[in-house]
């Protein structure tokens, strides 16, 4: 009897990254191999790693070392994502008993990789270059997500800002045609979703190669599919944010109230050096339409610390933008370089700890400008997707479509099922989250 085939998989950094894992592990269970929960009952070890900044990259070989005594078992490990594409080769010196490294733009020739590991091979590599043309669609999608439904838009990224490993790791950027992805949008919702993320890294650089819709318009189409309710889409490029991206969220319900833009910081002069290609003012200038819209656009944003060069005077920049500004939620990060980036070559000046204090300062400063925030919400009702419970503290967590974190009670014996929705009046606030109770 042939032995029965089994993975596990483990998913490290970005929302795109664990899309893409939903479609590595329905390409798994087509070729016969079944999902288990511990590396110790698998037969193929899988890491699908993430290299954006010096900690997530260190995770996976931190992982590898714990588990190489399993090798001796007979076991396999494959490297996927980011840290495949961007060290390669280099894998299998660092840890020999890896047998399989591929990046995320070579995912379509999964299977046949796959028939190469079980005939024996053992340095199998995919590593297409940035030049691809392709993108990853399949049918095997096997969603991991019990109340969001993922679909890719766009992949890769031509943006090439002086301190991002993205457009090296995920090659190119290539559109997927409009139908595509409608259909797929229909698809989920035939599977039950209410709910839909757009995601890409470049999100509203999209350019139906169809020809048929924009960005907004697409936003727009997928809005109106039958059974869907809410849609979310990252990230979205400054540069390539348009008015008719707020203009489709406030003609459209089922959009959700929320933009994430990140603005990296506050200097012009610092923009500059991260090739940004926008000043402040201008960014300033997408963030006054979403403040014009209708609807209440809630806003976040990511900003990196400590870029070469920045000066005390660049960060009060900084500062400034994020008091004017006012964001729901702030992802702050110390600049760590990276392999191949041009910012690589400028002088990493700033030490760890004056970068660490930068950061703490940016989110305290992040903190008291969400408490106010927040508390605008008291005594509102507002509209909860379910995504879980706490049961240490009995209470149901879920998201409003700003995308606040809500913890209500409710007095139903049974739990609502993640991906159903409640109305729940907020009783108290924090910077972070939210509190109530269903009505
Ligand atoms: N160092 C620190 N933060 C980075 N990011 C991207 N590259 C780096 C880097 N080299 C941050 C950016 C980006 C987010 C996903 O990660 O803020 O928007
Ligand atoms: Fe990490 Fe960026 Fe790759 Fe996502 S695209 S996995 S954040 S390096």
């Amino acid at each position: 009897m042939a032995t029965e085939k089994t993975f596990y998989l483990e998913t490290f950094g970005c929302q795109m990254n664990a899309h893409d894992s939903e479609k590595v592990i329905g390409t798994l269970q087509q070729e016969g191999y079944r999902q288990v929960d511990q590396e110790e009952d698998a037969g193929l070890i899988l890491y699908n790693t993430c290299s954006i900044r010096d900690k997530a990259e260190q995770k996976v070989f931190n992982r590898l070392n714990d588990y190489k005594k399993l090798h001796k078992a007979g076991k396999r490990f494959a490297v996927l994502g980011c840290v495949a594409q961007q060290e390669g080769e280099k894998i299998f010196e660092r840890a020999p008993y890896v047998s399989l490294v591929s990046g995320s733009a070579s995912y379509r020739k999964l299977p046949a990789m796959l028939a190469r590991l079980e005939a024996g091979e053992t340095r199998i590599t995919g590593l297409d270059d940035r030049q691809t043309d392709e993108t990853f669609e399949t049918e095997f999608t096997a969603r991991q997500n019990p109340y969001r439904g993922y679909i890719t838009i766009i992949e890769g990224c031509d943006k090439f800002c002086a301190y991002c490993v993205v457009p090296y790791t995920r090659g190119k950027e290539r559109s997927r045609g409009s139908n595509s992805v409608l259909a797929e949008a229909q698809k989920i919702s035939d599977l039950g979703y209410s709910e839909i993320q757009l995601l890409g890294q470049n999100v509203n650089s999209y350019r139906d190669p169809e020809g048929k819709l924009t960005f907004a318009e697409l936003l727009a189409a997928v809005g109106q599919v039958g059974g869907i309710r809410r849609v979310r889409f990252t990230t979205s490029h400054p540069r390539d944010f348009t008015r008719d991206i707020v203009e489709a969220i406030d003609a459209y319900p089922t959009l959700c109230d929320h933009v994430h833009l990140p603005v990296q910081s506050g200097s012009a002069r610092v923009l500059k050096q991260m090739a940004r290609e926008y000043t402040p003012d201008w960014y300033l200038e997408r963030v006054s339409w979403i403040k014009a819209a209708r609807r209440p656009i809630s806003l976040s944003t990511d900003i990196i610390v400590g870029f070469p060069g920045e000066t005390a005077e660049d960060f009060i920049e900084t500062m400034d933008l994020l008091a004017q500004v006012e964001y729901d939620c702030v992802f702050g990060f110390k600049y760590s370089g990276r392999p191949n980036t041009p910012a690589l070559t400028m002088i990493d000046s700033i030490p760890d700890v004056e970068k660490a204090q930068r950061l703490q300062a940016l989110l305290d400063r992040q903190r008291e400008i969400q408490r106010v925030n927040y508390a605008k919400h008291l005594g509102q009702v507002m509209e909860v997707m379910v995504e879980g419970m706490n049961p240490a503290r009995g209470q149901v967590t879920g998201r409003s479509s700003q995308n606040k974190p809500v913890n209500f009670t409710c007095s139903q014996p049974i739990a609502p099922a993640p991906g159903s929705y409640a109305q729940v009046r907020i009783t108290a606030t924090h910077p972070n989250s939210l509190v109530g109770e269903a009505v």
